[in-house]
């Protein structure tokens, strides 16, 4: 009756094994993935462990009532729907329960068709829900971002691809220059016609002509056939320099003359040959400096600098840090095969406050290697590089007190060592009774 393709994970919280087992037949035969436990307390270790789209809760159980679990869910996983089942007496708690976030109630004892059409009506919630508040991430080839300066460069890429103006791509190394000359060929008209992208810092510049121009049998030692260069191969597509500033001054006059007139000369050849590229640059140097060093011609940097998309860095995006670390993390849990997991909200904000100098590149291989380091499903301070959990973390702000500054590090230290006082303490070199009155003078 249910199409496969709209699979959800689902968790039933109910401690009596009769209502758990017929809801799990009754959903699995739909082909949900159905998850239970017998408390709020396993069901919000569970939550914190593993992907889920749908909680179905009992509200009458031993401990904490399932009005607690509504309320953790609705407080902690914004993005997951809850579905309640209650006992005809207690339907006074299944209102208060919508009232405080629940998708649905459900009243004991339910048909199957019941069962089937609360599900489907919690889950259509959530899923519009989720679309409605996605991020815009998804929308913007794959260039994960939300601050205002990467809402600008989204902006200039979706100019930038449907004409065939120069761009030049500026921002330090690891911002995505790349990742943006991808989206400016790929989002383009010519999507289907190469993208091929060149390491002008790469490539010697006694090659850097014949591999840019190609170059005509005969034309050197070792020059046995003809061989068509980049720009040939780039022909109807997009060329994509990169580290522009990393050429001589005698290749940057080769290139002004391919701006200008999109034609150019094979090394030993003396007839031009014309080409139709879009050519997107890079740099992660000011070129206007070199220009003023003499180091880089005027003219050529004019021509490049019609378009420009200037990348924010890292430590200037406000919450990206965030999404993207939730994506990466994802990601690499995805392709490393391992069950789900997340970071403590120590770790989040150490992570958040941390400078990122290296940019989305830094913090994509730091998830990577947390992500195969892990033995648990909680990333917390203590997996995190030494340089994380101390100083580069505190590297934003000069303005605390000595006293802050304390508080701080004896915070990190009693979580490094899984906030055993015995062991924080002789890090620390304290006694653990001076350790606890601190703590206490924390609180305040
Ligand atoms: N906004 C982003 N969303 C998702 N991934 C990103 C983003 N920005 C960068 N990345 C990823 O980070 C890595 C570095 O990006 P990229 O190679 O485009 O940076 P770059 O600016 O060209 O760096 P460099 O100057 O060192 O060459 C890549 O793996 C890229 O996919
Ligand atoms: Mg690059």
């Amino acid at each position: 009756m249910k199409a496969k393709k709209d699979q959800a994970n689902i968790l039933v919280v109910d401690d009596s094994p009769e209502t758990v087992e017929l809801i799990k037949r009754n959903l699995e035969s739909i082909g949900h993935q159905v998850y239970s436990a017998n408390n709020v307390q396993s069901a919000v270790k569970f939550l914190g462990s593993m992907h889920v789209d749908l909680v179905i809760t009992d509200l009458k159980m031993p401990g904490e009532s399932g009005l607690e679990l509504v309320r953790h869910v609705t407080e902690n996983h914004k993005g997951i729907g809850v579905l309640v089942i209650t006992g005809f007496p207690s339907i006074q708690g299944a209102v208060q329960s919508i009232k405080i976030g629940a998708e649905e109630y459900l009243v004991k004892p339910f048909t199957d068709d019941e069962l089937f059409k609360s599900v489907d009506r919690a889950l259509s919630r959530t899923s519009k829900q989720r679309k409605s508040s996605s991020k815009p991430a998804q929308q913007n080839f794959g260039i994960i971002g939300d601050s205002d300066g990467m809402q600008k460069v989204f902006k200039t890429i979706g100019k930038a691809k449907v004409t065939s103006a120069t761009v030049l791509i500026k921002g330090e190394s690891g911002t995505g220059k790349e990742l943006v000359a991808r989206a400016l060929h790929y989002g383009g008209q010519s999507s289907a016609a190469p993208f091929v992208p060149v390491n002008c810092g790469g490539i010697p510049d006694s090659l850097l002509e014949s591999e840019l121009f190609g170059y005509v049998k005969g034309a050197f030692t070792g020059a046995n056939e003809t061989r068509a260069g980049f720009f040939q191969t780039a022909d109807g597509g997009t060329i994509f320099l990169d580290e522009i500033s990393n050429t001589s001054l005698a290749m940057q006059a080769k290139l002004l003359r391919v701006l200008q007139d999109k034609e150019f000369y094979m090394v030993g050849s003396k007839k031009s040959q014309k080409v139709n590229v879009k050519i997107v640059a890079a740099t992660n140097v000011d070129l206007m400096q070199l220009v003023k060093k003499d180091l880089f011609r005027e003219d050529l940097f004019y021509r490049l600098n019609i378009i420009t998309i200037d990348l924010p860095p890292l430590r200037e995006r406000d919450n990206d840090v965030l999404l993207l670390l939730d994506a990466f993390l994802e990601k690499y849990v995805r392709e490393l095969g391992k069950g789900a997991m997340r970071f403590s909200p120590r770790a989040l904000k150490t992570l958040t406050e941390y400078a990122w100098p290296g940019n989305v590149r830094e913090l994509q291989n730091l998830v990577q290697r947390l992500v195969i380091m892990a033995d648990e499903s909680t990333i917390d301070i203590a997996d995190l590089p030494g340089n994380f959990r101390f100083s580069a973390s505190r590297m934003k702000g000069l303005n605390r007190t000595l006293d802050e500054v304390e508080r701080e590090y004896i915070i990190d230290v009693l979580a490094a060592n899984k906030n055993n006082i015995s062991h924080a303490a002789k890090v620390l070199g304290i006694d653990r009774k001076t350790l606890r009155e601190k703590i206490k003078g924390a609180g305040k």
